[in-house]
């Protein structure tokens, strides 16, 4: 990770959950980590923890609705103005709504297409533009896709979450092959876990506690950390090495 010490990392989502961890672990590893979410006050503590920690690094924390593109693009304008720009860029921030596909709401399918490919495609866009005006030729967009982006699994609360994911599957090889027509050495990959232990699952099933939490205690699920290690494994391959994805499950989990 030496390389990447005192780059530029966005990292979406960065409030809680894979974000959190992948954002910390970053700054461990010295990089310049501008977090963002809604909730920007828990990445203010998590700045907090991690120069009491005394990380190399430092995490910027920046609020960011990402379902509006107009605060995607003033916070790229904003990352250009006082860090030059983007070296690395992690599209973590997703959501899932359990609306089946035959009952239902318009609304959840539109707020996750908005957040977990819409969003993902304008900072993918945003960070290539910055890469690009600043010849960077080494930078590194990563998308944190799901095993849902992989094989449908048999519950009507997340088929329109894994068509969302399977989006994020193409997204990433789509991105790979503009990059090559484009003659740059940006790498795109995706990293694919299965059920990982994080608020996803009390968001998903808000009014169901129970539902929730059954979902973590079937079987030992994945942990935050668990993901950052494998950002920080892709970060560090060598330059001409390109991992596609990494698909990761817990290894008690059978779909
Ligand atoms: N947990 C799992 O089992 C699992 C498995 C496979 C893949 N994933 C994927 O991993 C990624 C991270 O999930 P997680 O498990 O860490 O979930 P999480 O704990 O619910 O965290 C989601 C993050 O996304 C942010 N976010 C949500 N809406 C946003 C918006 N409109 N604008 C900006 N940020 C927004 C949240 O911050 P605010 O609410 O503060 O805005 C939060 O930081 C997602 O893409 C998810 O699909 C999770």
């Amino acid at each position: 990770m030496d390389r990447w010490r005192g780059r530029v990392a966005l990292v979406t989502g960065a409030s809680v959950g894979i974000g959190a961890a992948v954002a910390e672990e970053l700054v461990r590893c010295g990089m310049k980590v501008v977090g963002c979410a809604r909730d920007v006050e828990k990445i203010q503590k998590l700045a907090a923890e991690c120069q009491s920690a005394a990380h190399s690094g430092v995490l910027v924390p920046f609020k960011c609705d990402l379902t509006n593109e107009e605060e995607i693009v003033s916070m790229f304008a904003a990352i250009k103005e006082q860090h030059k720009g983007v070296d690395v860029c992690i599209n973590n921030a997703g959501l899932g709504h359990p609306e089946s596909l035959l009952n239902g709401k318009t609304s959840g399918w539109k707020s996750m297409l908005d957040l977990n490919v819409l969003a993902l495609c304008i900072c993918t866009r945003e960070a290539y533009q910055s890469m690009k005006e600043r010849n960077v030729d080494d930078g590194h967009i990563i998308n944190i896709n799901s095993m849902s982006g992989h094989r449908v699994v048999c519950s009507t609360d997340g088929h329109f979450y894994s068509s969302t994911k399977y989006a994020v599957t193409a997204l990433t090889e789509g991105l790979r092959q503009e990059l090559r027509e484009a003659n740059t050495h940006i790498r795109a990959t995706c990293i694919s876990p299965g059920v990982v232990k994080t608020d996803f699952f009390s968001r998903l099933y808000k009014d169901n506690p129970d539902k929730a939490a059954g979902v973590c205690s079937r079987f030992k699920p994945l942990e935050a950390i668990d993901i950052a290690n494998s950002v920080t494994y892709v970060l560090s391959a060598p330059p001409h090495v390109q991992i596609g994805d990494v698909q990761m499950r817990p290894v008690e989990q059978v779909l």
